[in-house]
């Protein structure tokens, strides 16, 4: 799209960031009219939409609630949730013929490729008039009358100006913290932003075992305070992940204990008291894999009962056992960062929005949108709706 077509230069709406929400955004607020003009630095659009679910993009999520994403303010995701739903962003893949299927968990995918969530966000746009920028530098931001942005490609002013520019995840995908420091420029607090939906690492000696077990994996409850995830998880040559973890990243704070049920709905400890009853012969490492995974049972055997038949092991071993499988507290020293964090939590802090048009409630005509708010969701297209929603709210709003 041409930077010289007429009013390029001073459009109604300036959107910086031409991802899931700024695109979004930009085709909703086009269609009604406006003359909306999207800035992004990067050579192509929607770069995370096209790596997003294994190259399918979980774009959304049957069941989107509100307790579904985390925010310092829990209720402020409820309005624009509440106006763009999971059926409303499935109109618009029939209305391009875009196929789609369900995995599991309501988690919602392309049959085919992400890249016909990107084509069909940039069809919507170029439709309805959107100028998009790609490849332009942003110098700086300020505001007189009007926004003012300086740019490689020169400047542009105007009444409106969305930033949708994401959060710190992957930054070698170009992930800036551009919207938290315009956000602040402007006066808007900031939740500190951290990686989220991340691998979690585990760096004491006495845990250092979960690094041998690299690429096990098996079906876990994993909990941090109140909130439990029943779902894969999976050891990797740094800790732990798979999306149980992923998702209790999300929840867990620096010097927390992570439990984990390796057998969530059994009883270890009745299985094996039954086994020790029967007499049998087998070896601990043995009787163990009828219920885990050879290598897990195997590290599990050596730690409790050097690897002795069952019919050796005392009531109480067998106890300390079930204890440790039902109830293993892990402690991370930290986390995979931003580097291979799907998402990140914090941004500009959702009490200087107005959540039903994410205008900044002080500064009129600056609007704040996607992951770069506080407003953080699971795992399972979540994320993606969360875009969606916001941007849509914002497009409404202008
Ligand atoms: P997004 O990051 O999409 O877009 C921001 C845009 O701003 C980018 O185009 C960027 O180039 C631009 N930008 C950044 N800084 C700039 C600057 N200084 N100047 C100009 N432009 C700038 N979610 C989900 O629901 N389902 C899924 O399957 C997945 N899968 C997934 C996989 C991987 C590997 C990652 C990293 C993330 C996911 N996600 C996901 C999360 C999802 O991708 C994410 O939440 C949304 O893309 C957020 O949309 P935004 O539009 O807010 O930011």
């Amino acid at each position: 799209m041409s930077i010289r077509g007429v009013g390029v230069r001073t459009p109604d709406v300036l959107i910086i960031g031409a991802g899931a929400a700024g695109l979004m955004a930009a085709m909703t607020a086009a269609r009604r009219g406006k003359k909306v003009v999207v800035l992004d630095h990067a050579p192509e659009a929607g770069r995370k939409i096209l790596i997003s679910g294994g190259g399918r993009c979980n774009f959304t999520n049957k069941d989107i609630k509100p307790e579904c994403f985390l925010s310092q303010n829990k209720h402020f995701a409820r309005s624009a949730l509440s106006r763009y739903k999971p059926a409303d962003f499935l109109a618009l893949l029939a209305a391009h013929k875009i196929a789609w299927h369900e995995k599991k968990l309501g988690q919602l995918f392309c049959d085919n490729s992400a890249q016909d969530i990107v084509r069909m966000l940039l069809a919507e746009c170029e439709a309805s008039g959107v100028h998009l920028l790609l490849d332009v530098r942003i110098t700086d931001v300020s505001r007189a009358e009007h926004f003012r942005v300086q740019t490689s490609a020169g400047e542009f002013s105007s009444p409106a100006l969305v930033l949708a520019t994401g959060g710190l995840s992957i930054p070698k995908l170009g992930a800036t913290s551009f919207s938290y420091d315009v956000a602040r420029r402007f006066g808007l607090p900031i939740i500190n932003p951290e990686p989220a939906l991340v691998p979690l690492v585990f760096g004491r000696e006495e845990e250092s075992w979960v690094r041998e077990l690299a690429g096990v994996s098996l079906p876990v409850k994993a909990s941090c305070g109140k909130i439990a995830f029943e779902e894969a998880l999976l050891f990797t040559h740094r800790g732990l992940s798979g999306p149980a973890l992923l998702q209790i990243s999300s929840y867990w704070r620096s010097g927390q204990p992570v439990r984990l049920d390796l057998l969530p709905g059994q009883d270890i400890g009745q299985h094996l008291a039954a086994l020790k009853a029967a007499k049998g012969k087998m070896k601990g490492a043995a009787a163990l894999h009828r219920w885990l995974p050879q290598r897990l049972a195997q590290e599990l055997a050596r730690q409790f009962t050097s690897d002795r038949p069952v019919v050796e092991w005392s009531d109480k071993t067998i106890r300390a056992l079930a204890e440790h499988i039902h109830r293993m507290d892990m402690h991370p020293t930290g986390t995979e960062g931003f580097a291979k964090a799907e998402v990140t939590r914090g941004g500009v802090d959702t009490r200087a929005l107005s959540s039903k048009t994410m205008e900044a409630e002080r500064v009129p005509g600056l609007y704040v949108i996607g992951e770069a708010v506080d407003v953080t969701g699971w795992l399972g297209g979540y994320n993606f709706h969360w875009a969606w929603a916001s941007g849509h709210a914002v497009g409404q709003a202008l």
